[in-house]
């Protein structure tokens, strides 16, 4: 069996790392298929070392551009390789651009497509993500739902043939290096940070960064912060700060540091000993629930009310005063702050990986991986 990984984005490196692994512990070697919508070291090599993931097969190096740009070039590049390479699954990960793109070149050539975190709504269509999740979820073959709620979400849009539910690979990746980063990690050293006494921020959403009037809303929370922050900033919001004129005002926060975005084991670190994040981050919410640490979220919805429901996260959107509010809660209320941070993880075991290549050795053996003439009738 020769299953095809194509990812482009920090997030999907991560995440698909645990699955890669499953595969070669089990004698099959992927082809993996880079789009290089994430470029920068920081951003995507650094993963790529720290993971220990085999060399890219292809790069494609489809980098920035608007969203048809950027899901376009990925189709036509990612088109390409499939018809060389003609593997027996397409593997994608999340909602992002190359996932659209990589699931639509697939599923056209009649691969099929097994789409990890399937299921996730935020059932606000304005977000790229929210169109892409849609989109990838109908062209796949095989959804790998992290909850029984995403496998919900899928059965209310007709999708209930192939869906397992089997976790989050975020878990995996999680155990996987949370120990490594304890002990390999200086992070805490370099930034002259103290267990519990910071709180780590990330923001980088479109709808977060891409107007001035939001943008200018963060940087008031980052005003307000009532504790040391640390910032490592995604290059999307720091090159927005930059054209909106907003840059010179968060450099001179204090009490704020704002460093590149850090590789994994230290940003693992620095999650773990935070007193409380604050993120617009999908993955972020979920690594805040796994390792208790309590998360404000900078968003008005999320895909994630597994998060919410467990009570490790709140929506805070881009409010100073509920921000603020509640991260004052947290320093005053020892009990609200214990309930945050003691929420259980709705995310499952840390087995996702194996599971997922399991399944689809499986259904490859029983001759099942295939495009399927009648899905809905
Ligand atoms: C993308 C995903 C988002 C995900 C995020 C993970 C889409 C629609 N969005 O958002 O869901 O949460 O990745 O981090 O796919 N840039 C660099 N260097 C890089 C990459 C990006 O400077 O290596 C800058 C460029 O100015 C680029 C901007 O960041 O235009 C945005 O990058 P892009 O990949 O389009 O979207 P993200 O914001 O990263
Ligand atoms: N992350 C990282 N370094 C950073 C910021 C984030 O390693 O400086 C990791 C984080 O631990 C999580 C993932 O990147 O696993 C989240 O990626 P991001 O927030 O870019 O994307 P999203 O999850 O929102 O799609």
């Amino acid at each position: 069996m020769r299953p095809a990984f194509v990812f482009g984005t920090r997030p999907e490196i991560i995440k698909l790392a645990p699955v890669i692994r499953a595969f070669e512990e089990r004698g099959v070697k992927p082809l993996l298929v880079h789009t290089g919508q994430h470029y920068d070291y920081e951003m995507s090599r650094v993963f790529l070392e720290e993971l220990g993931l085999p060399e890219i097969d292809h790069h494609l190096e489809v980098g920035s551009g608007t969203q048809a740009e950027q899901t376009g070039t990925a189709m036509i590049k990612i088109e390409r390789v499939l018809m060389d390479e003609r593997p027996d699954v397409t593997i994608v990960q999340g909602d992002t651009n190359t996932v659209l793109a990589g699931a639509l070149a697939s599923v056209k050539l009649k691969i099929p497509v097994a789409h990890v975190e399937a299921g996730l709504r935020s059932f606000d269509r304005t977000m790229p993500e929210e169109i892409n999740r849609v989109l990838a979820d109908h062209a796949s073959e095989v959804l790998f739902a992290p909850t029984e709620e995403a496998k919900k979400n899928l059965e209310r849009e007709g999708i209930t043939e192939n869906v397992y539910v089997v976790g989050n690979t975020v878990v995996d990746a999680v155990l996987q290096n949370a120990e490594l980063a304890e002990r390999k990690s200086d992070v805490l050293e370099r930034f002259g940070l103290r267990p519990g006494e910071y709180v780590l921020i990330t923001a980088h959403r479109a709808e977060n960064t891409d107007s001035r009037e939001n943008l200018a809303k963060l940087v008031e929370i980052l005003e307000s912060l009532p504790m040391i922050g640390i910032y490592p900033m995604h290059p999307r919001t720091r090159n927005r700060l930059k054209e909106f004129g907003l840059w010179e005002r968060v450099s001179s926060i204090g009490n704020l540091i704002v460093t590149k975005p850090l590789g994994y084991l230290d940003f693992l670190r620095l999650e773990r000993n935070a007193f409380a994040i604050m993120t617009d981050s999908g993955g972020i919410q979920e690594e805040a629930i796994i390792l208790n640490v309590p998360c404000l979220t900078l968003r008005y919805n999320t895909e994630r009310p597994e998060t919410i429901e467990a009570g490790g996260n709140v929506l805070v959107g881009l409010e100073k005063e509920r921000a603020i509010g509640y991260l004052r809660k947290l320093m005053d209320d020892e009990e609200f702050y214990r309930r945050m941070a003691s929420a259980p993880n709705p995310f499952g075991d840390g087995k996702a990986g194996e599971r997922i290549a399991e399944i689809l050795m499986g259904l490859y053996e029983e001759g099942k991986l295939k495009v399927k003439s009648s899905k809905f009738i």
